[in-house]
């Protein structure tokens, strides 16, 4: 296997993958658009309850298997859900995404999904001997959603898992009420599962839970990476009514429990949230102003989704005459780390790369023009 990444490191195999990204790591240069991470500065509260926790050295004892009781609680009430419902704590959304695909699929099973999506869940249902329908979304004409009627049409007795990521990565759309409800009926009907990935709940203006219309059926994914900025600390949460998630516990993989400094840091997050959260969306928005206008000044590019209610863009180049890879190199070599399409697509990898912008102001000011200069190079 021979993978170019940003079109300049050839990865491949295993050890090459990962010297690619410990480069970028350790290069503190290189601004950082290309995983969605959050990347403002976090509050002293959150950063002090950490260090209390390893002072106190609480790491010696394995925490709880499913989270610290405070913690489960707050991700309910975060999200408005009742004590119908339970919240296993893992290692982030990714944990969640392969322990509950792992549980609700079987061979032969299909997942409907989404063409551009976030890819890693389709190889997880794939793990499981499912097929995948990553059905192809990225037209005008449907608004660059997955709509209530490509999913009625495929939807069969083989169907048993719809995977709602929304807001969606890539293309930071998100579903009006009236959308998730109609993804709820169909899927209530046809009793199959919602597997729905809320993690960038918080950057959307407005935001509908799947669970909100179908409890008994719907998984929802949660992460502290995107909104709270604990990419690095690894924690997330799948949260379901208690008899699913007991049903899902079955497959769980950290028999263990997940860091207890993480979960400190997530319970003085979600504490503090009204705090520090209408800043950081705030920033988000204003700084696609800024890539918005970038965009508008290169001939052949533009941008299909404005305003993104995630914190990425995708940005479509397929008239520019570059391709994703040359123009993710070249801003890689310029400093920036921007994502080629093909991560979150299996068709349209020649149209788009992907950049996000949860950074500061000033990052987003440098690579505005970086863009500009790489498209008139
Ligand atoms: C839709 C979606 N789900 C889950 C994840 C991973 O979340 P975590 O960092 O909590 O594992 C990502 C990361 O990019 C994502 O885009």
């Amino acid at each position: 296997m021979i993978l170019l990444i940003c079109g300049v490191i050839q990865v491949t195999d295993f050890n090459s993958e990962n010297q690619f990204f410990q480069s970028i790591y350790d290069d503190d240069s290189i601004v950082w658009m290309g995983q969605n991470t959050n990347h403002f500065p976090t509050p002293a509260a959150i950063k002090r309850a950490m260090v209390d926790s390893i002072d106190k050295e609480e790491y010696h004892k394995y925490p709880p298997p499913y989270g610290l009781e405070e913690l489960r609680a707050l991700i309910l009430e975060d999200l408005s859900l009742s004590s119908d419902h339970g919240v296993h704590v893992t290692e982030g959304g990714t944990e969640s995404l392969y322990q509950v695909t792992r549980s609700l699929l079987h061979p032969g099973d299909v997942m409907i999904s989404t063409d551009p999506g976030y890819y890693v869940i389709h190889r997880f249902a794939e793990l499981c001997g499912a097929k995948v329908l990553d059905l192809p979304i990225y037209s005008a004409d449907n608004a660059y959603k997955l709509t209530p009627d490509m999913v009625n049409e495929v939807t069969d007795e083989r169907t048993k898992l719809l995977a709602l990521v929304d807001p969606l990565n890539p293309l930071g759309i998100t579903y009006t009420a009236k959308e998730v409800k109609a993804f709820c009926e169909i899927a209530q009907d046809a009793g199959i599962y919602v597997l729905n990935d809320v993690t960038y709940r918080d950057v959307a203006t407005l935001h509908t839970l799947a669970a909100g219309f179908y409890p008994e059926g719907t998984v929802t994914i949660y992460s502290f990476s995107k909104n709270c900025g604990f990419a690095g600390l690894r924690l997330g949460a799948h949260i379901a009514t208690n008899e699913l998630i007991q049903q899902i516990a079955h497959y769980k993989i950290n028999d263990l429990g997940t860091s207890v400094v993480s979960q400190v840091a997530g319970i003085a997050a979600l504490k503090t949230k009204l705090d520090w959260l209408p800043k950081v969306v705030e920033s988000i928005k204003a700084n696609q102003v800024i890539i918005r206008d970038a965009v508008a000044k290169i001939e052949g590019a533009y941008l299909p989704v404005y305003p993104s209610q995630g914190s990425m863009f995708v940005i479509d180049i397929s008239g520019t005459g570059k391709t994703s890879e040359s123009v993710a190199g070249e801003m890689l070599k310029r400093g920036f780390f921007i994502r080629e399409a093909e991560y979150t697509t299996r068709r349209y990898a020649d149209r788009y790369v992907r950049a996000s912008f949860a950074i500061p102001k000033q990052q987003v000011e440098r690579f505005a023009i970086e863009l500009t200069n790489v498209f008139q190079s």
